[in-house]
């Protein structure tokens, strides 16, 4: 079966091999790089591998080929869904007092991740998994259609496993977080060095099978998170076991991360708050994407990244949520784009390919992030002419997953 899709006014496709077409150079100029058909046609088609529907024409609706059923938008526009690269979404508990110490000069420290720990192990399979999907849920109506999710909350071996195996249960893009903090029973007197050996040893065995990625809490300027030798042996063991890399760095300091996340080849350094000129150096020309997370200096009170500084150096950057109960309880990509315009100097289209490609980047999959003729079929829809309007209508929902 095939569906014709139509009364799309603007198609970003973020697609580089998409030759752009705009009737006005102004319009194009506001949107170059996102591969835009104006007045746009596209139709979808049977399921690919794993019977998901795939693009099979894109071009000019006055062109459309005939399909067996179709659908009207009515002047909407159109995009790929975004690539929510980074998120920590299975987790029970409450951080809302955090939040609200952190809005009267609290700082953030990474010390709470405790307190959902203790929350976490707390819950049930089945309460965990009902929050994750609520979450998932909510992402996918305001147009996410790939996530990563990470673990980090279990931070013993039993529920590090269990949260992965939750995780994998709605997305391949699982990552293995166990060293995320030292967790508060494990402080003692070289409970530190212990608590190491085993996240690289029975840990990291026990979660391997279900996980895609390894991550780490490269953070020397948190008493409760690990310095760049610790990170990493973290990264070295998860390589060893199969395990692709991504680096939490650079978050609250200017510390070791971003290097050590291109010397080890990385897929991604994600945080990139606090960057030295060498840390923007080390990024250009390398395999590790930047992904900057705004809902987080959003709610921790801290100065936004430099992003205008890594594009123009030639970085791919990266925008995602790191939708977490600590530093951001935000599952919107909207609200990501409109943070990294107003307060990260992006443009509107830069902040779009960001959220969609930039992500696939960073999560080394070409099958998403932006529309093209044989690749599966993840499309969202803004409620106006534009993708313009999702950093100028903020907060204001107009963004979904097309469901078809
Ligand atoms: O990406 N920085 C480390 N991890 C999360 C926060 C986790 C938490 O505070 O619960 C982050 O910001
Ligand atoms: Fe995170």
């Amino acid at each position: 079966m095939s569906m014709l899709i139509t009364g799309i006014s603007e198609l970003s496709t973020c697609d580089d091999g998409q030759e752009e077409r705009a009737a006005t150079s102004e319009e194009a100029a506001l949107t170059r790089g996102l591969g835009v058909v104006r007045d746009a046609a596209v139709v979808l088609g049977g399921g690919g591998e794993d019977s998901a529907p795939v693009v099979e024409w894109i071009g000019p609706a006055e062109q459309a080929p005939a399909a067996d059923w179709a659908i009207d938008l009515g002047g909407k526009a159109v995009l790929p869904g975004f690539v929510d690269s980074h998120a920590h979404l299975v987790f029970a508990g409450d951080r809302s007092a955090e939040f609200a110490a952190r809005m009267t000069g609290q700082p953030y420290d990474g010390g709470g991740i405790a307190v959902t720990m203790a929350a976490t192990r707390e819950a049930g399979d089945a309460e965990l998994r009902d929050l994750l999907a609520r979450r998932v849920a909510e992402m996918r109506s305001q147009g996410t259609t790939t996530v990563e999710i990470k673990s980090g909350y279990g931070l013993d071996v039993e529920h590090e496993v269990r949260a992965l195996r939750l995780a994998r249960e709605v997305t391949p893009e699982t990552t293995f977080l166990g060293a995320h903090v030292v967790p508060p029973d494990r402080r003692e007197d070289g409970g530190r060095e212990a608590y190491l050996d085993l996240v690289c040893g029975e840990m990291l065995a026990a979660c391997a099978p279900y996980a895609r990625w390894i991550d780490v809490f490269c953070e020397p300027a948190s008493a409760h998170a690990f310095d760049g030798e610790e990170s990493r042996r973290v990264l070295e063991a998860g390589r060893d076991a199969g395990l692709e890399l991504r680096v939490h760095g650079n978050q609250l300091s200017h510390g070791p991360g971003v290097r050590l996340a291109v010397e080890l080849g990385a897929a991604s350094v994600d945080h990139c708050t606090f960057l030295a000129d060498e840390d923007v150096d080390a990024l250009v020309g390398s395999d590790t994407v930047a992904t900057l997370l705004p809902g987080v200096e959003f709610s921790t009170r801290q100065p936004y990244p430099d992003a205008r500084q890594l594009l123009d150096a030639g970085v791919d950057v990266a925008l995602a949520t790191d939708c977490n109960p600590g530093t951001c309880h935000s599952s919107s990509m909207p609200l990501m784009i409109a943070l990294a315009v107003r307060e990260m100097g992006m443009t509107p289209a830069e902040a779009v390919r960001a959220a969609t490609v930039g992500g696939a980047r960073a999560l080394r999959r070409d099958d998403v992030g932006r529309i093209r003729v044989g690749r599966r079929a993840d499309l969202a829809v803004v409620d106006a002419p534009s993708v313009l309007h999702i950093p100028y209508r903020v907060g204001v929902p107009i963004v979904r997953a097309l469901e078809v």
